[in-house]
């Protein structure tokens, strides 16, 4: 499997990878999709172990063809965001990376994240999320509104999420943003910690 976009966006995206890690770590990487993103990061921090996880069979597989090599990418598992205590991962990472999953699927995955973020994140450690969002008092961009109405037709239960919702439901789980960067094509990383 190839996404154009994540050719596009893993580079902007490794960017702020090298600013926000330290130098080592273990990072889960949720929703990893085609495993572009993994397969681009992991050689640039070969101080992480990095472990990709997907719901879907044919991911795993993709990331497992576009990983294949790489010493320090572990082999991918499968993992619902929403199953409770994320069984068959490590109880605890020094990183979270989920890139455009809170807008592709219901509000209970969010929710989700937050809650085992909050479980599992090391102390000192980051969850960094990547997509787009709709922040209060700044006009949306019209590819995002766009976007959104696509994502509601496709499925009524996704969509753009307010960046105010998604704050009030990591407050919920201890876990604050921390840090917030303007990426293309109007994304947002942010980086989120207690
Ligand atoms: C648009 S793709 C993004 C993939 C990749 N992160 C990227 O940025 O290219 C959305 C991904 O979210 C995953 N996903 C959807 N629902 C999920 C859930 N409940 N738990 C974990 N991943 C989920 C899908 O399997 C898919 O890989």
């Amino acid at each position: 499997m190839t996404s154009p976009a994540c050719e596009r966006n893993r580079g902007p995206l490794l960017d702020v990878l090298l600013q926000l890690l330290p130098p080592q770590g273990l990072a889960l990487e949720i929703a990893c999709g085609t495993g572009q993103h993994a397969a681009h990061f992991a050689p640039a921090l070969p101080g992480w172990q990095w472990q990709p996880t997907d719901p879907q069979p044919e991911c795993l597989r993709s990331t497992a063809a576009w990983c294949a090599g790489l010493a320090n990418v572990r082999p991918p598992l499968l993992l619902d965001v929403t199953s409770p205590g994320w069984p068959g991962v490590p109880a605890q990472v020094d990183a979270l990376f989920c890139a455009n999953m809170i807008h592709i699927a219901p509000w209970a995955a969010c929710v989700a994240l937050m809650r085992e973020a909050g479980a599992h994140l090391a102390p000192g450690s980051q969850l960094i999320t990547y997509g787009p969002y709709f922040v209060e008092g700044e006009p949306p961009s019209p590819g995002n509104l766009a976007f959104d109405a696509d994502l509601q037709r496709r499925d009524p239960a996704w969509g753009v999420r307010q960046l105010a919702d998604v704050q009030a439901e990591a407050a919920r789980h201890g876990l604050r943003l921390l840090r917030r960067f303007d990426m293309p094509a109007h994304n947002l990383t942010l980086a989120w910690g207690r």
